[in-house]
């Protein structure tokens, strides 16, 4: 019985590994599909303005990752099981990936490493202020993502995380300060993140008054 007992946790220990290992490639896949328009295949193109298409895709993929982290919990609460949680931080480094490679697209392609145009831009452009303030919260997060900084900050790790919630607000207010005409696809992200955010509210709510 204990034997049959290992080799059921070691075979969910492997299934959770490959699972793993195919949700990581699943998370390239963005990245690897813009390398694929710029290299032409199958026809397609980076568009008039490649450089413009490449700073939107990826700054659009660092927020989507920020909500599919957000995601993680509530799926965890529907589901009621625990392995979804072991994708959290999986899921969180690839929006820190992503908006790092939003930031360096638009510090060396877009703006040329020229410093005087990146620190007018800054302070003149507000979506842009926003959206370094975004950025700038969210280091932290991946700096103390490890085990051994979990540990060394015990419980105020969990109060340095929730910055993730004014990581995501600025995001989106970011975008929908950029966008001049249609509004639709911020205003979406928005419903998204009061959605994650509000079941977290309302989680807590029912924690303190059963
Ligand atoms: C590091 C600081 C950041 C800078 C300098 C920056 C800069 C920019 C710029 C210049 C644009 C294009 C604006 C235009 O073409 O009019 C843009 C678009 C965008 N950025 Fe950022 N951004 C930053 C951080 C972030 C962060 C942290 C996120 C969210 C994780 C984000 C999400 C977006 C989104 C969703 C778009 C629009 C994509 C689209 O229109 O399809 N950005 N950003």
């Amino acid at each position: 019985m204990r034997e049959w007992t290992c080799a059921a946790i070691s075979e969910g220990r492997h299934r959770l590994r490959l699972l793993k290992a195919a949700v990581f490639l699943a998370c390239l896949a963005p990245l690897a599909a813009l390398f694929a328009r710029g290299l032409g295949v199958g026809g397609a193109t980076l568009g008039a303005n490649p450089v413009e298409f490449v700073l939107h895709a990826l700054g659009k993929w660092g927020l989507n990752f920020l909500l599919l982290t957000l995601a993680v919990s509530p799926l965890r609460a529907i589901i009621g099981r625990a392995w979804p949680l072991g994708f959290r931080r999986m899921l969180g480094l690839f929006a820190f990936f992503y908006a790092t490679l939003h930031l360096l697209c638009w510090l060396v392609l877009d703006q040329g490493l020229y410093l005087q145009g990146i620190a007018a831009d800054i302070a003149k452009r507000p979506f842009i202020t926003i959206g370094v303030l975004a950025y700038l919260l969210l280091v932290p997060l991946a700096v103390t993502s490890t085990d051994r900084m979990l540990r060394r900050l015990g419980r105020r790790w969990k109060t340095l995380h929730r910055l993730v919630y004014a990581v995501v607000l600025l995001g989106v207010w970011h975008y929908y300060w950029l966008v001049k005409a249609d509004v639709r696809e911020p205003l979406f992200y928005l419903a998204m993140t009061l959605l994650l955010l509000g079941w977290r509210v309302r989680t807590r709510l029912r924690r303190t008054c059963p």
